[in-house]
């Protein structure tokens, strides 16, 4: 939709707000480096070009309206206030409460305006494109417009993704940085290889000769809805695994040593290869499957205690937490962010590929975040000739993303419409071209 049109239908809706100004925010492909960022271990994603478009304007007293154009978010409003209580668990809305709630704790300005925002989407929602943490990052910026703070003078992107990220856990999902950062820091045509704690970004160039397609499954995973604890799953479980770490070096060093995330083994006082890092997790965690009573009785700490400190309300299977696999992913996963790296700025493209369909592999088998539509999709890529694909984003839904060499794209682009056509899927719908773009930026 044109930008007057919006500006139309803004002045319409809101006819009691100021003159409207406006960003554009766009979503994420993560390319490698899956359920590492909540670990401190790097991801490597980029920015796409479909986004959302937010109009703003400030409005008196302290209400924020909140409209969206797609009928399915029906307009919602809530009051400016210090601590604002989130809405309805699944609601759209908690997204904006989220950004502005995290921004009033850090800036605590010295009155809460109120604010009118009118949404306009073309990224798919619950796609595995990081939809949500593009609708915090887009009320972020009209906010800090509302507030008078200059986004890259008074604050910095690498300083505003941080703050978002922590904000965003406000929904109830215990994230990690990767998608804030990458949506307002991204450079066009460049993936950027992103560091945590401290937040750090390296722009690699991304070759000519490679096309980057994502393919929607159809399975829609909402992070706000039951994929939400699915997802919780991942960072709850490597806190326990930090746990017996964490026990087993106090036994074998007799210090107290906090690993509050497993990327502290490689970085800081640890320090340690993968291999070593490798030979300590066999030794606290001996078994594949770890049942709850096998990891209270090594940290030497009662069932209940363990639950509420470290699993929550997350279901303890029967034949116990595969802690084994879920490492071995986050490890893998870890080497082959960096190999990945290093294939891209050699130019090994085909390299590149093959890490992603491994990648696919041990998201599916050792972090079990796949769905069989998923799977579908990775394979019918690999027939179609695509270098390598693999499933992006939290997982249980969503997209692949698919690595195709330019001159495979026509035979890539034939093969796969056929394929979604012949199971059930709108190949003009699902299937997508992307163009790394830049991070969000204010239109006027
Ligand atoms: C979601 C989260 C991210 C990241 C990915 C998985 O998108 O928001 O922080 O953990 O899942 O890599």
């Amino acid at each position: 939709m044109k930008s007057e049109e919006l500006t139309h239908i803004f002045s319409q809706v809101f006819p009691d707000a100021g003159r409207c100004a406006a960003c554009r925010v766009p979503g994420r492909v993560n390319l490698i480096g899956e359920h590492l960022d909540y670990n401190g271990l790097p991801v490597f994603p980029i920015a796409t070009a479909q986004g959302i478009t937010c109009l703003f304007a400030p409005v008196p007293g302290n209400e924020v309206l909140l409209r969206n154009l797609d009928p399915k978010y029906a307009p919602r409003q809530f009051h400016n206030v210090r601590g604002i209580p989130a809405g309805e668990s699944g609601d759209w809305s908690n997204y904006c409460r989220a950004a502005i709630a995290g921004l009033n704790r850090l800036l605590t300005p010295p009155s809460l305006p109120g604010m009118a925002l009118l949404f306009n989407s073309d990224l798919p929602v619950a796609s595995g494109l990081s939809s949500s943490s593009s609708l915090v990052v887009a009320t972020a910026l009209a906010y800090l417009r509302v507030l008078g703070v200059a986004l890259d003078t008074d604050i910095s992107r690498l300083k505003l993704a941080q703050i978002l990220a922590e904000a965003e856990q406000y929904v109830g999902t215990r994230g990690g940085g990767m998608d804030q950062a990458v949506i307002l820091n991204a450079i066009a045509g460049h993936a950027a290889k992103i560091d945590f704690f401290p937040l750090r970004i390296e722009h690699v160039p991304l070759p000519e000769d490679i096309a980057i397609f994502v393919c929607d499954s159809g399975v829609r995973a909402e992070k706000s809805g039951t994929a939400r604890a699915r997802y919780n799953a991942g960072p709850l479980l490597c806190r326990v695994i930090c746990a017996l770490i964490e026990r087993q070096l106090r036994e074998e060093i007799d210090e107290d040593f906090v690993l509050p995330r497993l990327g502290d083994f490689f970085y800081g006082p640890l320090c340690l290869t993968q291999r070593e890092a490798g030979e300590l997790a066999s030794r606290a965690i001996p078994a594949p499957l770890m049942t709850l009573q096998m990891i209270a009785g090594r940290l030497q700490l009662g069932e209940d205690e363990v639950r509420s400190r470290y699993l929550q309300d997350l279901p303890a299977p029967p034949e116990g937490f595969p802690l084994q696999a879920r490492l071995r992913h986050v490890f893998s996963e870890f080497r082959r962010v960096e190999q990945f790296r290093d294939a891209l700025l050699d130019g090994a493209l085909v390299r590149a590929g093959q890490l992603m369909y491994e990648s696919h592999q041990s998201c599916a088998e050792d972090y079990g975040i796949s769905v069989p539509g998923l799977d579908a999709l990775v394979e019918a890529a690999r027939g179609a000739g695509a270098l390598g694909a693999r499933l992006t984003g939290a997982g249980f839904g969503g997209s692949t993303v698919n690595w195709v060499g330019a001159e495979a794209v026509r035979t890539y682009m034939e093969k796969m419409s056929f394929w979604c056509s012949s199971n059930g899927l709108n190949p003009d719908a699902s299937l997508c071209r992307m163009r790394a773009s830049e991070g969000a930026v204010y239109l006027v």
